[in-house]
C-alpha cells in the first residue's frame, strides 16, 4: 500500500540584519540594566533593520537561501504564505511583495496574522495544500520588523523585540519524513493583552494623532508568560501524542524565542532537557513569526537536525495564539 503523502521541509533559509542593539544600548534609552534583561528574559542582543529594509526585503534573502538549499526554482512553487505582523502595506499582502521582487509566475500569494505563531501556521495551511494534493511546492515564511511597531519608550516591550525572517520549502514525501501532526489554537477573548490599539478601522489615525504608545505593540506580559508556558505544553503534547510518540521520543525542541523562563519552564513540564532545545534568543531576542524558521535554518546549517529525528515546534503570541508542530526531519 501507497504511503500517505506528507510535506516535507526540503530546504530552510534565514536572514538577520546587521545592525545590532545590545542592553548595554537600551540602559541609555530607558531606566533598564543588562542584568535585568539577561536575568528575566536571556536576551543579550537583537538585530534592527536600518529604514530601508522592510520585511519583504527580509522575506526575499531567507527566501533566496532556502530556495538554494531545496534546489528549487522560483517556477516550481505554487503557493507563498507569510506569516507576519508586521506587513510593508496594509495592502497588498507582503507575501505578493515578495513575489513582485523575485519572480513566482505559478503562484498564489498571501499573508496570514498570527503573530509569534505566524510560522506554525502557515505551516500547518502549506502542510494541507501538499497532503490534499493541491500545490506540490509551497513557500512558508515567517518575517517581522518589529523594531517598527515598537514603543522605545516601554521599558517592558522594547527590550524584546527585534527583526528577522526564516523560510522553509515545502515538497511532498511518501518515505514517511515530513510533517506528521500540527495544532493550532487561540482564544480572543485574551486579544487586549497583547495588541496595538490604535492604526486599524475602530481606531484610525486622524490628522491629530499625537504619539501615545497605542499605535505600538502593548503588552500584559506577567499574564501572557502564564498563558504562553500552559498553552506552549499543551500544544506540544497534543502534537507528540498526534505523531504517536512520547515526550521521550522527541529529538530536537524548536520553540518560540520569547523568555529563556518560558523555554524552561517548557522544557521542564515535557521532561525534555534543555541540550534538546534549540536557542538563539540571546542573539535576537523575539523576532516574532521569524523566530521559529529563523532557529529552525540555524539548527539545520548547523547539522542539529538529522534524517527521521522527531523534530518539535512551538510557539505563541498575540490573539492570543497558539500552536505546535511534529516533523519527522
Ligand atoms: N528593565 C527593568 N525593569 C523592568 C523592565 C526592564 N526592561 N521591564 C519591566 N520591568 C519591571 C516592571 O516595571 C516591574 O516593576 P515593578 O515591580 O516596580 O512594577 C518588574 O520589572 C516586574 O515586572 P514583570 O512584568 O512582573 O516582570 P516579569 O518577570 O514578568 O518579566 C517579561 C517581564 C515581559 C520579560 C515577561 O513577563 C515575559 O517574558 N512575558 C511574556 C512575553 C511573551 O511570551 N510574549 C508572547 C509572545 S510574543
Amino acid at each position: 500500500m501507497a504511503q500517505q503523502v506528507r510535506a516535507r521541509i526540503i530546504g530552510t533559509g534565514s536572514f538577520t540584519p546587521p545592525k545590532r542593539m545590545t542592553n548595554a544600548d537600551f540602559e541609555k534609552i530607558v531606566d533598564t540594566s543588562d542584568e535585568w534583561i539577561i536575568t528575566r528574559t536571556g536576551i543579550r542582543e537583537r538585530r534592527i533593520a536600518d529604514n530601508g529594509t522592510q520585511s519583504s526585503d527580509m522575506a526575499v534573502e531567507a527566501t533566496r537561501r532556502a530556495l538554494e538549499m531545496a534546489e528549487c526554482s522560483d517556477e516550481e512553487i505554487e503557493a507563498i504564505i507569510v506569516g507576519t505582523v508586521t506587513p510593508d502595506y496594509r495592502l497588498p499582502s507582503t507575501a505578493c511583495v515578495l513575489q513582485e521582487k523575485m519572480g513566482f509566475p505559478n503562484a498564489v500569494a498571501f499573508d496570514t496574522v498570527a503573530a509569534c505563531t505566524g510560522f506554525i501556521n502557515s505551516l500547518s495551511i502549506g502542510r494541507s495544500f501538499i497532503e490534499s494534493g493541491v500545490y506540490k511546492k509551497v513557500l512558508v515564511i515567517g518575517v517581522e520588523k518589529l523594531s517598527s511597531i515598537t514603543n522605545y519608550k516601554d521599558r517592558n516591550t522594547c527590550v524584546l523585540f527585534g527583526d528577522a525572517a526564516g523560510a522553509a520549502i515545502l515538497g511532498p514525501s511518501e518515505n514517511g519524513r515530513g510533517v506528521v501532526s500540527t495544532f493550532m489554537k487561540s482564544d480572543g477573548k485574551l486579544r487586549e493583552w497583547l495588541w496595538m490599539p490604535t492604526g486599524g478601522a475602530v481606531n484610525p489615525y486622524t490628522p491629530d494623532f499625537t504619539f501615545d504608545g497605542s499605535d505600538k505593540i502593548y503588552m500584559n506580559g506577567s499574564e501572557v508568560f502564564k498563558v504562553a508556558v500552559r498553552q506552549m505544553c499543551d500544544a506540544a503534547l497534543r502534537v507528540i501524542k498526534g505523531a504517536g510518540l512520547q515526550p521521550s521520543d522527541v529529538s530536537v525542541v524548536v520553540p518560540h524565542q520569547a523568555n529563556i523562563r518560558i523555554i524552561e519552564a517548557l522544557a521542564k513540564r515535557l521532561g525534555v532537557g534543555m541540550d534538546k532545545v534549540v536557542l538563539n534568543i540571546d542573539k535576537y531576542g523575539n523576532t516574532s513569526a521569524a523566530s521559529v524558521p529563523l532557529a529552525l535554518d540555524e539548527a539545520n546549517r548547523e547539522g542539529r537536525l538529522k534524517p527521521n529525528d522527531n523534530v518539535l515546534m512551538v510557539a505563541f503570541g498575540g490573539g492570543l495564539i497558539w500552536g505546535a508542530a511534529l516533523v519527522r526531519w
